[in-house]
């Protein structure tokens, strides 16, 4: 499998095509976004952590049955994925208060939630991918209930995978945002999970070891991501 000619370059990833029509290669790069694209930055080294980590993710997942677009690593920054069509909604889900629902609902920083919180954003930049529910998403012909059926209880089982995983490495998993695809008439995991699309913080010390060090300008926003990268066995 070859890379051929660019297909699409986003905020953090350029998407090539490839000989093989059912294959695309994502390349990471450093360039960093917040609040849709109005502040912009570059961390060093984000490409190859968010690569390496996805990666390792989409294995794990996979391995507990979850299917992913996930095919092979090709080198720190750049890997082959199945070609999708990606379900435009960005599906948040959270353990612990914070961000954006913390903010909507009054509820503190930190606060454990009684029940995993479950939501959908309309992947949309030019309307700043507003809050969306089930019956708006059928309205508006986005995906079938079927599909809703089957992303909320795929959501669901990587939250509890991922869990799992991240607190026996030291780390919290207050919250993380998934996209999912159609493949073949299937529906898989798409994008990635790393520290630009998951709130991690430190099980002992509470420090945020995520893209929120970028959001809200803390100092040693690359040494956040190392560190998770080094707490997943990666380096
Ligand atoms: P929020 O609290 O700002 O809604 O973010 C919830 C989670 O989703 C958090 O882990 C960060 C992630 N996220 C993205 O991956 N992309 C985005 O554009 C936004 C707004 C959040």
């Amino acid at each position: 499998m070859e890379r051929t000619t660019q297909l699409y370059e986003g905020k953090a990833k350029k998407v090539y095509l490839t000989t093989d029509p059912d294959v695309v290669l994502v390349s990471y790069k450093d360039d960093a976004t917040a609040f849709n694209g109005l502040k912009k930055g570059t961390i060093k080294g984000k490409g190859e952590v968010n690569n390496v980590c996805s990666n390792h993710l989409f294995r794990l997942l996979e391995s507990k049955g979850v299917k992913t677009h996930y095919v092979e690593q090709i080198n720190e920054r750049e890997t082959f994925v199945r070609k999708v069509e990606i379900v435009p909604l960005e599906v948040i889900v959270r353990n612990i208060a914070a961000g954006s629902f913390s903010k909507r609902f009054g509820v503190k920083e930190g606060t454990a939630l009684k029940a995993p919180s479950l939501e959908f954003s309309y992947k949309n930049d030019d309307l700043g991918d507003p809050m969306i529910n089930d019956s708006q998403v059928l309205a508006l012909g986005l995906a079938t209930p079927e599909e809703i059926d089957k992303i909320k209880a795929m959501a669901l089982k990587v939250n509890e995978i991922l869990c799992d995983y991240f607190k026996e490495v030291g780390i919290i998993l207050v919250d993380f945002k998934l996209e999912f695809g159609r493949f073949h008439g299937d529906i898989i995991l798409a994008d990635e999970i790393s520290p630009d699309t998951c709130r991690f913080w430190d099980a002992k010390t509470g420090e945020k070891l995520d893209k929120d060090r970028f959001r809200r300008d803390l100092d040693d926003v690359d040494k956040g991501y190392r560190e998770i990268k080094k707490r997943m066995g990666l380096e």
